[in-house]
C-alpha cells in the first residue's frame, strides 16, 4: 500500500472523505444454518471474543453522532445473541434506523413482540421454496418450517419485510416461485442476489454456479414480474458477476457510505475486508470509530483513484464503479488493487468467464457448508 495515506485523485489531488450512511453490525458469527455461500469469513470469531451489549450501545452512539442513519444487524444469526433486544434496543435509543437481518430461526413471537416499535424492518433470508430445498441448501432440517412461522408472526405484528432470496445454480429454476411467496407474505420489496463467490462460497463454486440459460431466464422472469408486481412490491435483483461487462461499484466506493463492525469489534470497510493481505484494521474496543473511518490506513487504501492501475486508471467508469470489488480481485486475480476480472477490460475476464462456465457444466451437487469447527484464537 501508499507510503502516504491521505486518499487523493488520479491527478494527485486531496479527496474529501465524506460521512458514511450505513453500517453493518455483525453481533455473532454463530448460526444454526450452514449455508454453502455464508458471507462470513472462513475464520470465524468465537462467541467468548463477541462485543457486549454495552459495547454494542457505544457504537451505535459513536455511528450516530458520525451520521449513520441506517443500522443493519446481521451474523452470523443475530438471534443467536440471547441479549438481541438489549442491543437492538440501545440501537433505536440512538436514533438509529434499523433493520434485522435474520433466518429467522431462534426468533420466537414472544421474542418478535420485544422488537416490536424496536426493529423497523425485518430482512428474512430464504433458500429456497420448499422444505427439501431450503433444509438441504441451510443444512439446517426443519428450518424452512420455522421461517415460515417466523414470516407470518412478523407479517402479523406488522414488520416491513423483505424475503434476501441468495440464488444459484440449485434454485435458480424456481425463481418465480420465490417471487410469488414473497408476495403471499406481503413483503415489500425481494431481494434476489446471485451467490458472491468469495470465502465459503469460493469453496462451492462447482455446485453452486448458475449457467447462461438461467441467468437469461431468470432476468426474463424479473422484468416480468416487476411489470406485473408494480407500485405493491420492490424486487431487487443482482444477476451472476461472471455473465456481467462491468462489476458494480461494491460498497458504492471503499470507505464512501458504509462500514462494517465485526462481532470482535473490528472495524471493516466491507464485510471480506479481512480477505485482503497486507491491510491492517483497527478494533472499536481501542480506537474511536470516527477515527477509524477518517484515518483508518485500511480505510484510506481504495478511497479516490490514485490507488487504480491501469486500464481503471485511464477508463470512463472509474468514478461509476470504483474498479470493481476490491475483495474480488484479490481473490481472483491476488492482487486487491487489479481491476476487478469481471470487468471485461480485466486481462483476466475471459479466464474468469472460461472457468465459471466450467463449473456451471459440472454435475456437482456436493456441498461444503459453512461451519463454526474453524473457529479463530483470539
Ligand atoms: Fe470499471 Fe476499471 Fe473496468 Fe473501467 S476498467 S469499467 S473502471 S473495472
Ligand atoms: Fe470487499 Fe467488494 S466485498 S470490496
Amino acid at each position: 500500500m501508499r507510503d502516504d495515506p491521505a486518499p487523493r485523485d488520479i491527478d494527485g489531488n486531496p479527496v474529501r472523505v465524506g460521512l458514511p450512511m450505513a453500517m453493518l453490525a455483525e453481533l455473532t458469527h454463530r448460526c444454526p444454518l450452514a449455508c454453502p455461500y455464508c458471507s462470513n469469513p472462513v475464520e470465524l470469531t468465537r462467541a467468548s471474543a463477541e462485543l457486549k451489549a454495552a459495547e454494542w450501545a457505544d457504537v451505535f452512539r459513536q455511528a450516530a453522532e458520525m451520521g449513520v442513519l441506517q443500522l443493519h444487524l446481521s451474523g452470523g444469526e443475530p438471534a443467536s445473541r440471547r441479549d438481541l433486544a438489549e442491543i437492538a434496543t440501545a440501537a433505536r435509543d440512538a436514533g438509529l434506523y434499523v433493520n434485522l437481518i435474520t433466518s429467522g430461526i431462534g426468533l420466537t413471537e414472544a421474542r418478535l413482540r420485544e422488537l416490536d416499535g424496536v426493529v423497523d424492518h425485518i430482512q428474512l433470508s430464504l433458500q429456497g421454496i420448499d422444505a427439501e430445498m431450503a433444509d438441504w441448501i441451510s443444512g439446517y432440517g426443519g428450518s424452512f418450517a420455522r421461517k415460515m412461522q417466523v414470516a407470518q408472526w412478523a407479517r402479523a405484528i406488522g414488520f416491513p419485510m423483505t424475503l434476501n432470496a441468495v440464488v444459484h445454480r440449485q434454485n435458480l429454476d424456481r425463481l418465480s416461485e420465490m417471487i410469488d411467496l414473497a408476495e403471499g407474505l406481503d413483503c415489500r420489496r425481494i431481494e434476489v442476489a446471485t451467490v458472491q463467490f468469495h470465502g465459503w462460497a469460493d469453496l462451492n463454486r462447482r455446485p453452486l454456479m448458475p449457467t447462461q440459460e438461467q441467468a437469461t431466464r431468470a432476468r426474463a422472469v424479473v422484468d416480468e414480474a416487476r411489470q406485473r408486481l408494480k407500485g405493491r412490491m420492490v424486487i431487487d435483483y443482482v444477476p451472476a458477476d461472471h455473465l456481467a461487462s462491468f462489476p458494480k461499484s461494491c460498497m458504492g466506493g471503499w470507505g464512501s457510505t458504509g462500514l462494517n463492525v465485526a462481532p470482535d469489534g473490528m472495524v471493516l470497510p466491507c464485510h471480506a475486508a479481512q480477505t485482503i493481505k497486507g491491510l491492517t484494521f483497527e478494533n472499536v474496543r481501542d480506537v474511536p470509530l470516527a477515527r477509524i473511518w477518517h484515518d483508518g490506513a485500511a480505510f484510506n487504501a481504495f478511497r479516490g483513484t490514485a490507488w487504480m492501475p491501469e486500464p481503471c486508471a485511464s477508463c470512463e467508469r472509474r468514478e461509476i464503479d470504483f474498479g470493481g470489488c476490491r475483495c474480488q480481485a484479490m481473490a481472483m486475480a491476488g492482487d486487491a488493487r487489479a481491476t476487478d476480472p469481471v470487468c471485461s477490460r480485466s486481462s483476466l475476464h475471459a479466464q474468469l468467464r472460461a472457468e465459471a462456465e466450467a463449473e456451471a457444466a459440472s454435475d456437482s451437487t456436493v456441498l461444503v457448508y459453512r461451519r463454526m469447527t474453524r473457529e479463530k484464537r483470539g
